[in-house]
């Protein structure tokens, strides 16, 4: 699919064109502009909020209104939603070009631009190992004023849906197909260049440096841990990282010898998405060039029971030396995470982290599936954090991360215990247990099992969203403007 912006002034509508139009209620379209007979005016009047009419006049043009409901009630969200149907409403059909006409929008240009191709390129994703060739529309035409105005938020709507795309990709990808050895690959063949630097820590290394947390969790499985440490070097101003990513790299979470039910087995092949996540948004940010330095690191591992698992009672050591009981073999993601933090933050001493992670289905239960859980020692920026979110369409929501709850997860034989005493509150235990392998660097988590698969009706195909991949590109966008930290 190829997306243009076609200069409004110069737009003529003819014979065979597919014309897409949105509609607020109450106010008028001058349908003059685009040759169209009056008598439609009626139609538009009757059609409801949501409501999408296809209309093909006499001399064979086809015009494809939409209502988008009152201008005063309609959001950058309701946008992004509105944007995606519209291409599904044509994702059946194999035409060859549609013209959408974005004028009508109560945003600013640059972010309407950037946003409406970012999503139509979300929208036109379908992960599919199907022998069926894809159907769709092959080229589309944003109708705008001044369009020359406009081309570098085309380009960068272009490279963040792309971006999204290819974290959904590895997210989407079955187990069988992403080991930690294959996730470990990718990084080495997808990130080449004079700007990336990709190094990958085998079992013996592991275990030399100590990681007793990816050590333990790898352990039921036959496929090696492996750590990925990826380096995006966009500036030479400065020798120093300024940002630290880790992600979550659990290929697939059976849950190991505290085995799941089938039913929360079944999309763990998805637990790399934290991941995938961090992959999609150092592609990205290095295409937008963004002169940063950044560290990701992936502690890539496969959960699996067998005679040769960590079991509960076991007392492991993280990097940091300090000390955990596992009480349950599913709560595995801290403990890799752990190391890599700890790791991160001793060898490469960023400004600020953030870890990406499917960490809890509490987080679910919490926020249901349209939020990501946020947690952050700075609360301070939590208003600045949450616009990130909003801004990049990956919403995130703060929750609590008091002191008080370190004591849930205090552990009788050693420092800590993997999951909390009692049931509740499980995003929250989870994230203070990572809290305590950050020494002192401003850090953000983010529990994304919340939003780690698409629900119905807002114009994603089933499966992997590319959780978190939006959010971290906004985020190093933001830190460049130096309001960030203080
Ligand atoms: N990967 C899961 C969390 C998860 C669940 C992500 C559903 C996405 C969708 C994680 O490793 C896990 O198993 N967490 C346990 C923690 C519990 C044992 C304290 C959970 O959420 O049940
Ligand atoms: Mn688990
Ligand atoms: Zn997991």
């Amino acid at each position: 699919m190829e997306i243009k912006l076609e200069e409004l002034k110069k737009f003529k509508f003819k014979k065979g064109e597919v014309l897409v139009l949105p509609y607020f209620e109450k106010e008028k379209i001058d349908l003059k502009k685009f040759q169209i007979e009056k008598s439609f005016g009626k139609i538009l009047r009757n059609l409801k909020e949501g409501e999408i009419e296809s209309i093909l006049t006499l001399d064979g043009k086809r015009i494809v209104i939409s209502n988008c409901g009152k201008k005063e009630n309609f959001n950058q969200r309701k946008f992004r939603i509105w944007i995606r149907k519209v291409l599904l409403n044509f994702a059946s059909k194999n035409l060859e070009k549609i013209e959408i006409f974005l004028k009508n929008f109560p945003f600013e240009k640059s972010f309407l631009i950037k946003e409406a191709v970012c999503n139509l390129i979300l929208a036109d994703y379908k992960f599919s190992k199907s022998s069926e060739k894809k159907k769709g529309i092959k080229k589309i035409n944003l109708l705008i004023e001044n369009s020359k105005n406009f081309l570098n938020d085309l380009e960068e709507g272009k490279i963040i849906g792309e971006a999204v795309n290819f974290a959904r990709d590895l997210s989407n990808s079955p187990a069988q197909d992403i080991t930690p050895t294959k996730l470990a690959q990718i990084a080495k063949k997808e990130f080449k260049g004079s700007c990336f630097q990709v190094k990958i820590l085998n079992k013996k290394e592991i275990d030399k440096l100590k990681l007793g947390g990816i050590l333990a969790v790898s352990k039921g499985s036959s496929q090696e841990p492996k750590l990925i440490i990826l380096k995006y070097l966009g500036t030479q101003k400065s020798k120093n990282f300024d940002i630290g990513f880790v992600g979550k790299g659990v290929t697939f979470d059976s849950g190991g010898l505290n085995i799941k039910p089938w039913e929360g087995m079944i999309d763990m092949y998805m637990d790399k998405s934290g991941a995938a996540a961090i992959f999609g948004a150092i592609r990205a940010i290095s295409k937008l060039k963004l002169p940063l330095n950044i560290v990701g690191i992936i502690p890539a591992v496969e959960n699996m029971p067998s005679s040769s698992s960590y079991r509960p009672g076991d007392i492991l050591k993280i990097y940091n030396g300090k000390t955990v009981e596992v009480i349950n073999t599913d709560a595995e993601g801290r403990l890799i995470l752990a190391d890599a933090l700890s790791y991160l933050e001793k060898n490469f001493k960023p400004k600020f982290i953030l870890d990406v992670a499917t960490l809890t289905g509490a987080a679910i239960v919490a926020l249901g599936q349209r939020a990501i859980a946020l947690f952050t020692n700075k609360e301070e920026l939590e208003e600045k954090l949450r616009k990130i979110g909003e801004k990049s369409g990956d919403y995130v929501w703060l929750l609590p991360l008091w002191e008080e709850y370190q004591e849930e997860i205090r552990g009788d034989f050693a420092d800590l215990r993997n999951i909390g005493k009692t049931k509740y509150g499980g995003a929250i235990t989870g994230a203070i247990f990572l809290k305590n392998f950050i020494e002192n660097t401003p850090w953000v988590h983010l529990d994304i099992a919340p939003t780690m698969t698409s629900i119905e009706n807002q114009g994603l195909s089933r499966g992997a969203t590319g959780a978190g991949t939006r959010y971290l590109i906004e985020f190093a966008k933001n830190f460049l403007n130096q309001t960030f930290l203080t």
